[in-house]
């Protein structure tokens, strides 16, 4: 008979996790009274809920500055538009992230020019950041993975001693600090995503913040099809419609009373799991950097020894953790072997020096490949608001997993 539910054992957690959202009377009262007002959407721009969001999360995070909009891909490409970014312009981007991350110089008309991570943190490397620079480079792209933050010391460093501009890709961070700063108030812009699965959420919905009084002016204008946003200057810029409406700002505004306390509740539980977790053969847990000073994170990382596993790679050793009833998932391949990441079906490639720097066939990201392909696993935000027998749960599910690898045996081949 089988051990692991993945073979028809039973599951370790048949109960599962708490459910995301978290919504009551509370959210349908908010969008209940936007249905009642007749105000619907984002225009004129920003709504009165849209701007209370903007402005309540940006205090939250520590920015000046808060620009709703649709999504957190927009807020990169809009990013880059307010800096001025644009055809022949380079923008540096890590070897390990959602697609997103390097659509975004794309559709801005810029090249991604891509580096791979750190083994330590998974985050972009320094040290290849800097070996990347051209005199084309205008722009860092530095991703907070998961649990992680890159680092923001150095990239700033080099940002400064290069005159790079740094757009922080936040979608994972929101709640988070660096050295008490907060994530995505350390460079121009931060950009953070408010999908569905995202810990600060309306479904969808994306900000940015900035401490830059004429950046997040560009960036309300660019996301309202140009319009001025300065009665003086009547400053048009070249933008479309990337507005968010009401019934959504109404959802973050909700969400946002909320997030403080689940933020807690996760670095709570993360912190016991990061504990015990360690006692797992062939688990690795990657060590939390002290200059991440307030704790917070859409999901955590963490490392498996596939030769621990019998063979099994992340993927296998996810999937049988999720049958045991854990919110497990592997995320991100890396950028030289991810299916979303499709540059020659864009018109960039038209030049043919680009067509050669954006083949994925060409590109090369050890650290990356061996996070992507075979070891990060990720722990979805909810398992870490089950308490400490939620952790426990985990901690049992991938020990049964491991001491029964030999059943995964089929499933590699
Ligand atoms: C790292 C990262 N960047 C950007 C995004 C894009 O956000 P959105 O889905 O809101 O466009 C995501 C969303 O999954 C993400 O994980």
């Amino acid at each position: 008979m089988s051990e692991l539910a993945i073979r028809g054992g039973t599951p370790v957690r048949p109960e599962g996790y708490p459910g995301w959202p978290v919504w009551d009377e509370r959210e349908i009262r908010a969008v209940t009274d936007v249905v009642r007002s007749g105000n619907w959407g984002g225009f004129p721009e920003p709504g009165p809920r849209a701007h209370e969001f903007e402005t309540r999360f940006a205090a939250y995070q520590g920015a000046e500055h808060g620009v709703l909009m649709a999504n957190g891909t927009i807020t990169m490409e809009v990013a880059l538009k307010a800096l001025g970014i644009g055809w022949g312009d380079e923008v540096i981007v890590p070897a390990l992230t959602f697609a997103a991350t390097a659509y975004a110089p794309m559709a801005a008309g810029a090249l991604p020019v891509i580096v791979d991570v750190t083994p330590q943190t998974w985050t972009i490397d320094p040290d290849l950041v800097l070996a990347a620079i051209t005199p084309q480079t205008r722009a860092i792209m530095p991703v907070h993975l998961g649990h992680q933050m890159a680092d923001m010391d150095r990239i700033a460093e080099i940002a400064r001693a290069h005159s790079l501009a740094v757009v922080e890709d936040c979608a994972h961070a929101h709640g988070q600090r660096w050295n008490g700063k907060g994530a995505g108030c350390i460079g121009e812009f931060g950009s953070f995503s408010h999908q569905s699965s995202k810990i600060l959420t309306a479904g969808e919905g994306g900000s940015l913040l900035t401490n830059d009084e004429r950046l997040a002016r560009l960036a309300h204008s660019i996301v309202d099809c140009g319009r001025p946003k300065d009665a003086e200057e009547e400053e048009v810029t070249f933008g479309a419609n990337y507005r968010l409406g009401e019934l959504h700002a109404a959802l973050l505004v909700t969400q946002l009373d909320r997030f403080e306390e689940q933020r807690v509740e996760r670095e709570e539980t993360a912190t016991y799991f990061e504990r015990v977790a360690m006692q797992v053969p062939g688990v690795r847990i990657m060590p939390r950097d002290p200059r991440i000073t307030r704790w917070s994170f859409y999901n955590y990382i963490f490392a498996i020894d596939p030769d621990a596993f019998a063979g099994a790679t992340n993927e296998i050793v996810a999937a049988a953790l999720e049958a045991e009833g854990i919110p497990a998932e592997v995320q991100y391949p890396p950028m030289s072997r991810y299916d979303l990441f499709q540059p020659s079906l864009s018109r960039l490639p038209v030049a043919v020096e680009f067509a050669e720097r954006l083949d994925p066939s060409r590109m090369s990201f050890p650290v990356a490949e061996a996070a992507g392909l075979r070891e990060s696993i990720y722990l979805m935000e909810n398992t870490f608001r089950a308490g400490r027998e939620g952790i426990d749960a985990v901690v049992e599910a991938l020990a049964k997993v491991q001491a029964n690898a030999g059943e995964l045996e089929r499933l590699t081949g």
